[in-house]
């Protein structure tokens, strides 16, 4: 055939370089077949490991069947996840709402609180991340806010940081709690919605609270009339090693759970926990979402609560993640840009910081940080307020030799990178 050659163009296109094309467990291969430890999973997305192949399998089997059915009509795939998601659940949490995002979720969980409680306000915590939409409204970090109206009716309470914050010793809980208090006494009209806020601060930078912080907020936020919301979208499904879920870690019961990410090991879906009761509130109305309870969703869905049992996730991420934190915490004495280790299980972030004094958080050397790893095979994520935060939150398949290579290969970037200082 005669070749054809297009008009000339002056421009030169930017070599593609860095795809990820395949993923097999906890690692990830580029278009040049080279292998990656993937320690960010997606943003703590791919949650028992890339292309699991009983994941995999659920949902092609699925696809042999039906697609989508709209979930007017029952599809029994719902019924069965339902049953067993709600089923890892404490107290009175049995109801479940499913839909495709963390944002999605969020919104209706706001969406429960003020149907539930006929009020309006709701308190959530600065740097918070909680998604787009009208979920940004809740999300407080400069970085992922548009320069729109929004936030009518969200106030933010202090940030329970004890490394960062202003109150940091033994009452430190007690007086950030008081925040939350002190916010609904002079920000609303002393009725509240509710209150949102994750376990641990995921993209805020791997926060925790002081451990009698929720269990005091929760206590005034429901004086004050409102429901509890945790956003389990990061903590969730084991990922914290010591309970299935976050806010188990600090001896409380939400009135509504959110998920997302983990939950579908990469697949768009995400669903909201509540009780009968509050549930009920919003029965008066039509409530419909075309893909939540989509069967392909729910059998990937269920496909990864049983992964998670079989495997014995929960206790890898125990054991993996203690064994990181502690390898980590060595780590500590010989490099001067870790200023605090923080998390728990296989959710770490480590805040690196140009002087251990001062706390200035080393942001630029959080980025080269990050490069430098990815150029020895190991992808990471960093966050926070100021981007200083490197974010350790792999698919929760990986081993302990997995991470003796990531330590190493932090070792080596962190010589490299402190050097420069
Ligand atoms: C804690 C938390 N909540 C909500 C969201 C929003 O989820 P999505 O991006 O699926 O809308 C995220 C996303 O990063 C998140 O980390």
């Amino acid at each position: 055939m005669e070749k054809l050659m297009l008009p000339p163009f002056d421009y030169k296109p930017t070599p593609y370089e860095g795809l990820i094309f395949d993923g097999k467990m906890q690692y990830v291969f580029d278009e040049k077949g080279e292998r990656y430890l993937d320690c960010i999973a997606g943003i703590c997305t791919v949650s028992v490991g890339h292309s699991h192949p009983k994941i995999i399998k659920a949902a092609k089997d699925q696809y042999d069947k039906i697609q989508h059915i709209t979930n007017i009509y029952l599809h029994p795939n719902i019924v069965e996840y339902s049953e067993k998601l709600a089923s890892k659940f404490p107290g009175n949490l049995k109801v479940c709402y499913f839909c495709n995002s963390g944002s999605e979720a969020n919104e209706f969980a706001m969406q429960l609180a003020r149907s539930y409680t006929g009020q309006f306000d709701i308190i959530a915590l600065r740097n918070a991340y909680h998604g787009m939409g009208a979920a940004m409204d809740l999300t407080a970090n400069a970085a992922w806010k548009q320069p729109t109206p929004h936030g009518f009716g969200i106030h933010h309470a202090l940030l329970p940081d004890t490394y960062r914050g202003p109150f940091n010793g033994e009452d430190a809980g007690e007086k950030y709690a008081q925040d939350v208090e002190d916010l609904i006494g002079t920000s609303t009209c002393g009725k509240v919605a509710g209150f949102i806020c994750e376990p641990i601060q995921g993209v805020g930078g791997v926060i925790e609270y002081p451990p009698d912080y929720l269990k005091r907020v929760y206590e005034i936020v429901r004086k004050h009339g409102g429901l509890c919301i945790a956003d389990e979208v990061q903590t969730g499904f084991g990922r914290t090693g010591d309970n299935y879920w976050g806010f188990q870690n600090y001896g409380v019961i939400p009135d509504i759970v959110t998920m997302a990410k983990g939950i579908g090991n990469g697949a768009p879906l995400a669903a909201v926990v509540t009780t009968p009761e509050i549930a009920q509130s919003i029965t008066k109305k039509h409530h419909f979402n075309t893909f939540g309870g989509n069967p392909i969703s729910m059998a990937i869905g269920k496909a990864v609560l049983e992964v998670i049992d079989e495997e014995n996730i929960q206790e890898k991420a125990k054991e993996v993640g203690g064994y990181l934190h502690s390898e980590l915490e060595k780590m500590r004495e010989k490099h001067k840009l870790i200023g605090k280790i923080r998390g728990r299980g296989l959710m770490c972030g480590i805040d690196l910081v140009e002087d251990q004094k001062t706390k200035k958080p080393a942001t630029t050397q959080a980025g080269e940080v990050m490069e430098k790893l990815k150029d020895l095979k190991v992808l990471i994520g960093k966050g926070g307020l100021f981007g200083n935060i490197l974010r350790i939150k792999p698919p929760m398949c990986i081993t302990k030799p997995d991470i003796n290579y990531f330590i190493k290969a932090l070792d080596v970037v962190l010589d490299s990178v402190e050097k420069k200082i």
